[in-house]
């Protein structure tokens, strides 16, 4: 890049007479081999290559790793670049330099594919071509190869009639499968099928397109244990039709750290949410705000904020004990088809006890949103696309390098065989975020709440369930 720079600034330099008098003819076009390479190389190929990053599911479809399969793709290019559209990240440009898996180009990298391709995309010397990356040996899978395989246990047909489809399916780890308890270092899930549109894997995690594969930093894990139950909650969404349907078996891959390691932090993750939301039709802002309040000196990891079609912003902001505030993320155009993660170089954000981060997101309701699937109709809470969610999940650990915390992994279940709702955190969350007081609800009255919290299809609508 620092070469580039240099380049870009002798280019620019040598260009001042041309620019006066409007005229770039004597700028050098950029080529393939010696300018348009370097800038692919380092921005693109981790996606656009053979073999490239897994995204949820979704894998560049094409690669960029030499000129002829390049050059068809140049005004492509361009029109994706200048558009701010490619390489995919959608945080708002206060926070460029925060996040350790941050896509952007310099305005100059920018500036070298647009005008590549307004030259008519020439090949250049290739002479003058830098050396070739050599990725990694992926073994089909971006965190390499791995040392456990899982998949939901039997293989599932999608129908035709189906547009969208939740199934749940339940398997166990196996003693033969993983003979003692080990500390998960990568997790990396693989849809079956082109239709899986997320999968969630308890206690394991899960993916949506756009997600890269979590690999943690050195000293932070979860643990996994053997006999843990995983109940694997498939999302299912195509066009129906004749034709359509299609068999899938969904997998997940581990990689742990040796046998015997002890992590320092055990990694959890605080879904901020509500479910209490009702965005009126044609409504081209609607917003809500939650709050959670971390009680102990904690290492903020990432963020990846989860809405629908309708979702239109995210914003994470904390909000420190002695009364200042700061701007965490936010992603001022959300994108449905890239639910990105952003994650903190390590080891992650220090923040104090009593610290709460704030959470607001906001949704376009309106016909003028052209992911809107019927701008008509009030939208809650619910499971399928059509209906909307508001999570907004933020990966932390405690600061405290030993500390193993009560509840490992999440609202609903821990790093072991636990599958229950953890009651004491489930009482705090109703407190915190909703003001009910669970000890004084009747049963009838707790019961409406985990019916909310459990199946959340108040807008069943085209949901179906299995199992
Ligand atoms: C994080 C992975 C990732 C990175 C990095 C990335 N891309 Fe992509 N790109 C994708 C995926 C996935 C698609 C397919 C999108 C889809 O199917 O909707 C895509 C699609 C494209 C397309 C085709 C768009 C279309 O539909 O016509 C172009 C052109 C493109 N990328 C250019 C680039 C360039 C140039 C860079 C680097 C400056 C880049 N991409 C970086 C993942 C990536």
């Amino acid at each position: 890049m620092k070469r580039l720079l240099f380049l870009t600034l002798i280019v620019s330099l040598s260009a001042l007479p041309a620019l006066a008098s409007n005229n770039n003819a004597d700028q050098p076009e950029p080529t393939f081999y010696e300018d348009v390479l370097p800038v692919i190389q380092e921005n693109c190929q981790v996606c656009h290559r053979e073999g490239g990053t897994n995204l949820g599911g979704m894998v560049a479809p094409m690669a960029f790793t030499d000129y002829k399969s390049t050059r068809p793709w140049a005004r492509s290019i361009a029109r994706q670049v200048e558009a701010g559209l490619m390489p995919p990240w959608h945080a708002s440009h206060e926070l460029d330099g925060v996040f350790v898996n941050e896509r952007l180009l310099t305005d100059a990298e920018r500036k070298t594919l647009v005008s590549w391709a307004k030259a008519g995309a020439p090949a250049g010397d290739v002479a003058d071509a830098p050396e070739a990356i050599e990725w990694p040996e992926t073994h089909g899978w971006s965190i390499g190869e791995p040392d456990l395989v899982l998949d939901m246990g039997e293989d599932f047909f999608v129908e035709d009639h189906v547009e969208d489809e939740y199934v749940y399916f339940q398997t166990e780890i196996t003693e033969e499968q993983l003979p003692t308890k080990r500390w998960i270092k990568a997790v990396e899930f693989r849809p079956g099928s082109k239709v899986v549109h997320h999968i969630i894997t308890r206690p394991l995690g899960g993916i949506a397109p756009g997600n890269t594969p979590t690999v943690h930093h050195d000293g932070f894990a979860t643990l996994l244990e053997p006999g843990t139950k995983l109940t694997w909650q498939m999302h299912y969404h195509k066009e129906p039709g004749e034709g359509t349907g299609v068999w899938d078996r969904s997998s997940v891959a581990l990689k742990f750290y040796p046998e015997g390691y002890e992590p320092q932090h055990v990694v959890l993750n605080e879904p901020l949410t509500r479910f209490d939301f009702e965005i009126p039709a044609g409504d081209p802002n609607y917003t809500k705000t939650v709050t959670t309040k971390f009680d102990r000196d904690s290492i903020l990891i990432g963020y990846t904020p989860h809405m629908h079609l309708r979702g239109k912003s995210a914003r994470y902001v904390a909000k420190y004990p002695d009364g200042s505030e700061e701007l965490l993320l936010d992603v001022p155009r959300y994108d449905f088809n890239w639910q990105t993660d952003y994650q903190y170089p390590a080891p992650g954000k220090q923040i104090p006890a009593g610290t709460e981060i704030e959470l607001t997101m906001s949704w376009d309701n309106s016909a003028d949103n052209p992911f809107n699937p019927d701008p008509t109709k009030t939208v809650t809470y619910g499971e399928p696309t059509t209906a909307e969610m508001m999570f907004g999940f933020v990966t932390y650990a405690d600061a405290e390098a030993g500390y193993v915390p009560e509840n490992a992994g999440g609202l609903f279940s821990s790093g072991g065989n636990r599958r229950q709702a953890d009651p004491e955190r489930m009482k705090k969350m109703l407190k915190e975020r909703f003001d009910i007081d669970w000890d004084t609800l009747s049963p009838e009255e707790r019961q409406e709440i985990i019916q909310r919290f459990r199946g959340g299809r108040r807008d069943g609508g085209d949901a179906v369930s299995g199992r």
